[in-house]
């Protein structure tokens, strides 16, 4: 993305509106805080003007947000005290604007596929045409409840009207408001104070600024965004489309950039997600919020993974939980039904089946073997296993936290350790294997007399 300094565009300020009471969420969190890929919706349209680099990011909300104030610091919340209008809740950022010049971009909290590409072309489409005001218009397949987009014989947008106060024909244009609206800033506190609420809804509507405008002799015009890009939520099913669509971004950037899915449409991503080239994420799987996959790893089907960093050319899975605070290092193993918390693995290590490995460290080329658990957990406090470089621990074997395995030691299968095995050291804690010679002929044949 250009921002604003590389080409040439006016300084920028983005005002957010978020004072909607968005009860038809049927929540008690905040509509705006309710996440898509895992991120408060309200932060995809902050990334997206951040990216813009402007120089002010407003939020409008109101009273007693407090959760929506903290989400969008360190950016400045102002409080629109009643609802009363698009228009109106502008106006509650007007102490904020007072010395700016520029433009200002007004966009929805709760409309949070906008890119920065669509809101720099307002800028663009603006300083080419030098309009008062550029409104971000599309084309719905059902134009419902959108205000509709009345563009004159010059292809000048001359109002708007709201879907409440338009006549049939006027409801039958096809090109709506997305919601999204550039004003010149020198022109944006002047309109708003000619506001009128006097429509069916009693609100001061933003919209009325362009015929306002026009009144005045300046000029409005459209810059055309994909619906996907405008899409608003209200309610849960828009939430789950917002969803969908977002994973789709998020999958086809990851794709773009070098990463394979084998069937894409069964993985989820999350908005941080980072992905290097030459990854391959097979089908069914999960990445929540603050993973990192290296390049050439490899992410087989039905893992789970969740803040975690997974270094060059590891492989994951089939049926991997990576959880939190975790590090997997380059071309280390890890297989089906191991769960991983809390512990970094080192480089070339290998953990490949039904394990859980918690608050520990495993060094480099460490092999672990099937069904080693570290018992991290008394019931009060969580304690730390270190694993040497170059160890061997023997499958089912139990290592009882706080412990220590020295680098290059082995450890018998079945063991349960419980005190520090020194480095090059063999460990071998399970009962003793006893032969008793001939009891099971001896065993039978009593069994077969009495039943006779
Ligand atoms: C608005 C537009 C409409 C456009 C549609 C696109 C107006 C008058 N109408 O209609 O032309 O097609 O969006 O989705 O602008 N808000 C406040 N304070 C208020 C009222 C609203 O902060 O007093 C916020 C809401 O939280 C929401 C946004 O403004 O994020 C839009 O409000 P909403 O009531 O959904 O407007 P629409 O009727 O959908
Ligand atoms: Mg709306």
């Amino acid at each position: 993305m250009t921002n604003n300094e590389s080409s040439n565009l006016p300084s920028l300020a983005c005002v957010v509106l978020a004072a909607g009471q968005g009860t038809r969420m049927r929540s008690d969190l905040p509509k705006v805080l309710h996440p898509v890929a895992n991120l408060p919706m309200i932060k995809h349209v902050i990334n997206a003007c951040e990216a813009l680099a402007p120089q002010n990011i407003i939020v409008v909300v109101a009273p007693h947000m407090p959760a929506v104030e903290k989400a969008v610091a360190p950016h400045k919340c102002v409080v629109q005290s009643k609802a009363l209008g698009t228009g109106d809740a502008v106006k509650a950022a007007k102490d904020e604007l007072k010395n700016f010049k520029g433009d200002v971009i007004v966009l929805f909290g709760d409309a949070p596929l906008v890119t920065a590409t669509a809101l720099h072309n307002m800028q663009v489409k603006r300083q080419q045409t030098n309009a008062a005001i550029v409104v971000a218009g599309f084309t719905p397949a059902d134009a419902g409840p959108y205000g509709r987009l009345i563009v004159d014989a010059k292809g000048n947008l001359a109002g708007i009207i709201e879907v409440a106060e338009a006549t049939a024909e006027q409801r039958a244009l096809k090109l709506c408001n997305g919601g999204v609206m550039l004003f010149a800033a020198d022109k944006l506190m002047p309109l708003l104070d000619q506001l009128k609420d006097n429509n069916s809804k009693k609100e001061f509507y933003l919209t009325d600024c362009i015929a306002l405008a026009q009144k005045s002799g300046d000029t409005c015009t459209v810059a055309e965004m994909l619906a996907d890009e405008v899409l608003g939520i209200n309610t849960r099913v828009e939430l789950a489309e917002a969803e969908k669509l977002m994973q789709q971004r998020l999958r086809r950037t990851a794709m773009l950039n070098g990463a394979t899915f084998t069937d894409p449409d069964t993985v989820f991503l999350s908005a941080d997600t980072k992905i290097g080239r030459d990854v391959t994420i097979g089908p069914n799987v999960f990445i929540g919020p603050g993973v990192e996959i290296a390049d050439k790893v490899d992410i087989r089907a039905f893992c789970h993974l969740e803040q975690v960093r997974v270094e060059q050319g590891a492989i994951i899975g089939p049926f991997a939980r990576l959880r939190p605070g975790s590090i997997v290092g380059a071309e280390a193993h890890i297989g089906n039904f191991v769960e991983i918390k809390n512990a970094e693995i080192g480089k070339g290590a290998k953990v490949n089946h039904m394990s859980y490995i918690g608050d520990a460290f495993v060094g480099t080329r460490a092999n672990i073997g099937a069904g080693t658990i570290t018992c991290n957990y008394d019931g009060y406090r969580k304690s730390h296993t270190h694993i040497g470089a170059d160890t061997f621990i023997g499958s089912n074997s139990s290592l009882v936290a706080p412990v220590k395995i020295g680098d290059g030691a082995y450890v018998g299968a079945g063991s349960v350790i419980t005190m520090e095995v020194p480095a090059n050291t063999l460990a071998v804690a399970r009962g003793r294997q006893a032969n008793i010679e001939d009891w099971a002929r001896r065993f039978r044949d009593e069994q077969a007399k009495d039943k006779k």
